[in-house]
């Protein structure tokens, strides 16, 4: 089996990471999205919006590459909305259909959680729509449901659940103990 990493995004990543978002975007919202809307996903739009982010911050993009170099799952995080509450936040995580359940969203996340530290970033939230079963991932990486609303996606109300994490370089710690690895 190939080994798998995890690294900071580059330029040359918006393209696979843009046709990746639009698969995964279908295939996880199928029945919980509106199907014009999912239809509609433009993978040359979602690209010049992710070179746009890379470029920006490309620390703020992770993605898990194979041997061959490409590209398995991707996540992005920064600064949060909610900043009062929850210094950072997880605006993406995904992995390709074909390599979920492989452990490659957790080492993604704690990654993204470990760019929020360095950033002085203590706290994250997360959203994620209540009917997506994602949440259930979230909850058992630790994550607490502190918060509901309402978001539009695609001209529909749809619910999310907001988890978050209070003290991440704690989190942190107890996950490297739990690897075996040292601490960051
Ligand atoms: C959610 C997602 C990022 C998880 O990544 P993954 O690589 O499949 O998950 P991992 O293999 O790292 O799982 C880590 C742990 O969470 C558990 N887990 C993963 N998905 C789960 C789910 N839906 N429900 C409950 N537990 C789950 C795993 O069993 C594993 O448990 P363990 O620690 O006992 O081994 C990935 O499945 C995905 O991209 N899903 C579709 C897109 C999506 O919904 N993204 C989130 C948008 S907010």
């Amino acid at each position: 089996m190939s080994a798998i990493t995890i690294r900071p995004a580059r330029p040359g990543d918006a393209s696979r990471i843009a046709r990746l978002d639009v698969e995964i975007w279908q295939a996880t919202y199928a029945g919980i999205l509106a199907t014009p809307f999912l239809v509609g996903l433009s993978a040359p739009r979602r690209e010049r919006g992710w070179a746009g982010v890379i470029e920006r911050e490309p620390r703020d993009v992770r993605v898990a590459v194979d041997d061959d170099g490409d590209i398995l799952g991707f996540g992005s995080c920064g600064r949060g909305r909610d900043k009062a509450e929850f210094a950072g936040e997880v605006f993406t995580l995904y992995v390709a259909p074909d390599w979920q359940n492989q452990g490659i969203g957790r080492r993604l996340l704690l990654a993204l959680f470990e760019r929020l530290v360095a950033q002085g970033c203590g706290s994250a939230i997360i959203w994620v729509l209540r009917d997506n079963p994602a949440r259930f991932f979230y909850q058992r990486l630790g994550g607490s449901d502190v918060r509901h609303r309402v978001f539009t996606v695609g001209g529909k109300p749809i619910e999310a659940a907001g988890y978050a994490w209070r003290d991440l370089p704690r989190f942190l710690g107890t996950a490297a103990q739990a690897d075996g690895r040292p601490e960051p």
